[in-house]
């Protein structure tokens, strides 16, 4: 089958035709991320292959339809990124890689956590100007702490059982209570009072209608003062203009993002040589207490060598007529 893959880099490639030689899959590597405007590129393509920030949106999919596609294979586990609506209309599939290494995201996480705590960041370019002082790098112990994991699913039951092993009390909030997180002892609450109890939050829900700036000025204000919030699920579940004014005002202690709203304009790009449009995020890099790092919690081997072999599958099962474990419904995405 032939495949038109977007948004692609070397890694993308160097793992998608390893896992697709000798299965007859002709992929065709484009770099432009897929929108309206490019999506005549995959003209006479049985099916795409796209990446986080692809604009698979309504106009995207009819073009897309348009020119022949039926298949919509997204790389990633998130497919926020998708109108699924458009897509079932259409007649498309849509899959997805539902679970490629939770553990790559989860412990991506937790190094946030101990990477802002701590302020390893800083030490690193302190120590490399000769700066051995520790004023300004002080600390806390996690043993003790009390951590909220919103979202308690794959990532989110992971990241609460390395957070229990450092000592943590460890509170969650989901519509679902994961077995393996009550076995650990997880307590089960109300956003409100896992905002009012943490000293640290951390956001591992889908971005959904429901989670859309989920941590908007009235959670942040509901927030133990001085809490760390790191969020590695997906940019719009936080309320950025927000989280900036509550760093401002001290009221937030520190914020750890791997997402950010307006990120398809700016990551995955090399940008250092050009000036950085985007306010928002120029304000964010201005503070001491924020981390920001460019989506990368997904990026191990494993991760990518999953995701490449469960795409092959689906290009496979998909060229075979057959059903896809995999495939996406839009109600099963909320
Ligand atoms: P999952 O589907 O296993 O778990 C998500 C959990 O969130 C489920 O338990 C679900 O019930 C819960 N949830 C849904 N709506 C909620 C709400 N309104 N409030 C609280 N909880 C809610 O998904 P998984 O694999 O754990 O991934 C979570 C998210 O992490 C993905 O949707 C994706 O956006 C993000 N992600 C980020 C990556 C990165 O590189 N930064 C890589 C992979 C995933």
């Amino acid at each position: 089958m032939r495949i038109a893959v977007f948004s692609t880099k070397s890694y993308d490639r160097a793992f998608l035709e390893a896992a697709t030689r000798g299965t007859g899959h002709d992929l065709q590597f484009f770099e432009a991320r897929l929108t309206s405007g490019t999506s005549g590129l995959a003209r006479g393509f049985p099916a795409v292959c796209v990446f986080v920030n692809d604009e698979v949106d309504e106009a995207a999919l009819a073009a897309l339809a348009e020119g022949g596609t039926k298949l919509i294979a997204c790389r990633c586990a998130g497919v926020n990124q998708v109108d699924l609506q458009a897509a079932k209309r259409l007649g498309m599939t849509v899959a997805r890689v539902p679970a490629y290494s939770p553990h790559a995201v989860a412990e991506y996480t937790v190094g946030l956590i101990l990477t802002l705590n701590r302020q390893i960041h800083r030490a690193y370019n302190r120590v490399r100007e000769g700066n051995f002082a520790l004023d300004g790098l002080l600390g806390f112990d996690l043993h003790g702490k009390t951590a909220g994991v919103v979202g308690t699913g794959k990532i989110g039951a992971i990241v609460a059982r390395i957070l229990d092993g450092f000592g943590c009390r460890v509170l969650g909030f989901d519509s679902f209570e994961n077995p393996a997180c009550a076995s650990l002892g997880v307590q089960y609450v109300g956003l409100d009072d896992l905002l009012a109890a943490s000293d640290v939050v951390t956001l591992h829900c889908p971005l959904t209608p429901a989670t859309h700036k989920l941590i908007d000025a009235n959670a942040l204000a509901r927030m133990k003062p001085g809490a760390m919030l790191v969020n590695t699920s997906r940019g719009e579940v936080i309320d950025t203009a927000a989280v900036i004014g509550a760093l401002k005002s001290g009221r937030l202690g520190s914020l750890g993002i791997d997402v950010y709203e307006e990120e398809e304009d700016v990551f995955f790009e090399d940008r250092s040589s050009t000036v950085l449009q985007d306010d928002m995020l120029a304000r964010l890099l201005t503070f001491p207490n924020v981390l920001v790092t460019g989506h990368q919690a997904f990026f191990t081997r494993e991760a990518l060598g999953n995701i490449a072999e469960t795409m092959a599958a689906t290009f496979t099962g998909f060229e075979q007529g057959r059903d896809l474990p995999n495939a996406v419904e839009p109600a099963a995405t909320g």
